[in-house]
């Protein structure tokens, strides 16, 4: 029974990947449920300076997992944030919008930096070291995974699931969102707790 439900499993996990063809994981729970999401991270910006999670208290916070060289989803949801900050207006100067990426051996301060520039500025772009990111990512719940590319190495994806963690000021859980929900819906979702 239990292999056969492994089976299935998997066999459920290849069929959406063929499907949509997408290196993301909204399709994976947040592993262990959503209490206690959030928790202590430290990190360095796309200027080069080191935050933790305690700068980011005193005002929401949305958070976002991605990387830069994500080829889709990862543009296409920061766009997302994009229009989010837009609806917002006024009131982004109560909330914080960081993006922290799953792929720290590219996603080099240089090259976050120089990516920054595609999205609005309100948006902070954060890196580590490999343990710097496993720790945030631990603490969000956060599933990644390289997946290797045997013809071009250099051109590796990393898989990982793609939801927008929303915070309190203190740095607790609220709520987050998936990257097919209306942009109206997450503005006004937002819009009330701040
Ligand atoms: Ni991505």
């Amino acid at each position: 029974m239990v292999l056969w439900a492994g089976v299935a499993i998997l066999l459920g996990v290849l069929g959406y990947q063929q499907l949509s063809g997408k290196n993301h994981a909204d399709r994976y729970e947040i592993a262990g449920g959503e209490a206690a999401i959030g928790g202590s991270f430290a990190l360095t910006n796309h200027k080069g300076i080191r935050v933790s999670d305690k700068d980011f208290h005193g005002k929401n916070l949305l958070v976002y997992f991605g990387f830069t060289y994500c080829p889709d989803i990862c543009p296409t949801d920061l766009g997302r944030l994009n229009q989010v900050i837009n609806l917002l207006g006024e009131e982004m100067n109560k909330l914080n919008v960081i993006f922290i990426t799953v792929d720290p051996e590219r996603d080099t301060v240089e090259q976050l930096n120089e990516n920054s520039t595609n999205f609005s500025d309100k948006i902070m772009y954060l890196t580590g070291t490999k343990e710097e990111i496993e720790i945030a990512a631990k603490a969000y719940k956060v599933f990644y995974k390289k997946v290797e590319n045997h013809e071009y190495p250099e051109d590796y994806l990393v898989d990982h699931s793609s939801f927008i963690y929303y915070m309190n000021k203190e740095g607790k859980y609220i709520t987050h969102f998936n990257n097919t929900q209306p942009i109206d819906e997450i503005v006004a979702r937002v819009r009330k707790e701040l």
